[in-house]
């Protein structure tokens, strides 16, 4: 799959499932502007991605969380490089508790980040995208978000409101031929998954009929799929990577 030409904004691609993604669009031709709230972190993938790939990456300290700060971005990306193409919104976070001990700040934080984030970067791009009638937004969601999960209500709340706005989004910018799509990813190995205890991590891996984990990589080339071309008569769906956990 190629996405030559195109220009991709990342979210969250300072590590992990964000900046695989990033490594995987640059090694197939595309510009990339990549973000994260975590300065040191987004510069220094950005700097691994240049030198792997030769492409140019535009890095910049973005909370999602802040309209201003994604405006500000979305129109450095427009100065830098004319347009954008891709939107991948991949910030997300999580503060698990049982919900009668969770606190507001928990509640809170995590809605922001991984709901109103996601709404910021959609909202700053679509003026972009419609003038030139073309675009792709791949939201990452999670299995999560469709089964829900004890512990984990504010994140279940937010990757369901996700896959909720991009239904919504996808029936408001069809017909100028933007594609609003969501991953669900299963159990995949990274920074997030490391924090899981034993237990944890044994329960949830006697849910995948695979057996396994997955890795940054089985996210990175679904989301190489609906940013290109080939997907382009696929929108408003959610699709799961997840070894089978969810059917
Ligand atoms: N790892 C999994 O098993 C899994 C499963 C399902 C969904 N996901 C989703 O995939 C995405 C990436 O997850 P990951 O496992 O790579 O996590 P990660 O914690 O390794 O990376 C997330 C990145 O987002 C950044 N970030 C956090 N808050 C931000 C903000 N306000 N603004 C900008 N950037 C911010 C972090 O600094 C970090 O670099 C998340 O949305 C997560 O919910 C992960």
């Amino acid at each position: 799959m190629n996405l030559s030409g195109k220009v991709s904004m990342i979210t969250g691609a300072g590590r992990g499932i964000g900046k695989q993604i990033a490594m995987v669009f640059a090694r197939s031709g595309s510009d990339l502007a990549i973000c994260d709230v975590d300065e040191a972190l987004v510069e220094a993938a950005g700097r691994d991605i240049e030198e792997s790939t030769g492409r140019k990456v535009l890095s910049g300290k973005v909370d999602v969380t802040s309209p201003e700060e994604v405006e500000g971005f979305v129109k450095k990306i427009l100065d830098n490089f004319g347009s954008v193409d891709i939107l991948v919104n991949n910030a997300g976070i999580t503060r698990d508790n049982l919900v009668m001990r969770m606190s507001e700040a928990e509640w809170d934080s995590v809605i922001d980040v991984n709901l109103k984030g996601a709404f910021n970067c959609i909202k700053a791009v679509t003026r972009p995208m419609m003038k030139k009638k073309s675009g792709k937004i791949v939201n990452m969601a999670s299995i999560i978000g469709v089964m829900g999960n004890a512990g984990q209500a504010n994140y279940s709340a937010s990757k369901g409101g996700l896959i909720a706005l991009t239904k919504s989004v996808a029936k408001e910018v069809g017909s100028r031929n933007i594609n609003v799509n969501a991953i669900a990813p299963g159990f995949i190995k990274t920074d997030m998954t490391d924090k899981l205890g034993e237990d944890a991590r044994d329960r949830l891996l006697g849910l995948i009929p695979m057996g396994r984990m997955g890795e940054s990589s089985d996210v990175a080339t679904l989301a190489l799929f609906l940013a290109s071309e080939d997907a382009s008569y696929i929108t408003g769906q959610v699709i799961k990577v997840d070894g089978g956990m969810v059917m």
